[in-house]
């Protein structure tokens, strides 16, 4: 089944997937586990700075393999691509999905960028996500509100042809200095104008109660990154001082355990009716 089509399936069941940035096979595995121990789908993504350090073989074709290893059902998505000679590398080496991520640019550049790329993924059958206004990235000011308009949503979606939008409704990506608020009314008047499936960055540090009424409210991908990276090396953080072990394969374990669990739980808690 294609990501396009998960997505329709989705919205019928008003449900959501959690789309979780992996950087290496260890997190690739916690991941892959916690999908397969919660027996269900999942997306797994990578960025720029993954491919960069795994480059874009490893990165495609150990996920491909681990997918097969663990027996869950998985898309492989690029997350917040800026440069269209990336995606077309992605798409050609397998890639499910694609984001363009144009937002910091005028909407007439975002708009005439994210038509190229939605033309490029057309003959693989991918998936496209673009940004619609300003979700803060790792070190961006939280406090500059460019929340995302449902009129300029539906009309961006109708003139790109895209599959899914990422939205700016108050989350932003790393942790939070304080809780987040997301403006879930806002959230509501997009979903009702706008054609694509709706996603959720910064998923990392917001409360479950407000990502459930998100899903609830028209969310169908929660992205997790900072989460994954922050429970991985705080374990091994922890855990080395006590130890004279050398032996990495008997180190890794409890931390790719870690990131096993608070992923399991995330889970189960976007699953809960
Ligand atoms: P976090 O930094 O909140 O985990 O967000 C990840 C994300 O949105 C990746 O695109």
């Amino acid at each position: 089944m294609t990501l396009q089509d998960k997505f329709q399936q989705l919205d019928k069941q008003n449900k959501a997937l959690l789309a979780v940035n992996f950087y290496n096979f260890e997190t690739l595995s916690a991941v892959l586990k916690a999908a397969a121990e919660q027996e269900t789908a999942i997306i797994l993504q990578s960025t720029k700075s993954t491919i960069d350090y795994l480059g874009l073989e490893v990165t495609a074709n150990l996920a491909r393999t681990a997918i097969n290893q663990y027996g869950v059902k998985a898309w492989l998505h690029l997350d917040h691509a800026q440069d269209i000679d990336l995606i077309k590398q992605a798409l050609d080496i397998g890639y499910d999905s694609v984001m363009i991520d144009a937002s910091e640019k005028p909407i007439e550049e975002n708009r005439e960028i994210t038509r190229k790329v939605v033309e490029m993924a057309e003959p693989y059958g991918a998936n496209v996500e673009a940004e619609l206004g300003y979700i803060a990235k790792l070190g961006q000011s939280k406090e500059k509100a460019a929340f995302t308009q449902p009129e300029e949503a539906k009309q961006f979606a109708e003139d790109t042809g895209i599959d899914a939008l990422a939205v700016a409704i108050g989350s932003a990506h790393g942790f939070y200095d304080k809780e987040p608020d997301l403006d879930i009314e806002l959230l509501s008047r997009i979903y009702k104008e706008t054609p694509a499936a709706l996603v959720l960055h910064g998923g990392s540090g917001i409360p479950d109660q407000q990502i459930q009424a998100a899903v609830r409210n028209g969310i169908r991908k929660i992205n997790v990154a900072t989460e994954v990276k922050n429970g991985f090396i705080n374990t091994l953080r922890n855990e080395l001082p006590q130890t004279n072990e050398i032996d990495l394969r008997k180190i890794f374990p409890s931390a790719i355990n870690h990131v096993q669990h608070l992923l399991k739980d995330k889970l189960t808690m976007i699953n809960q009716d």
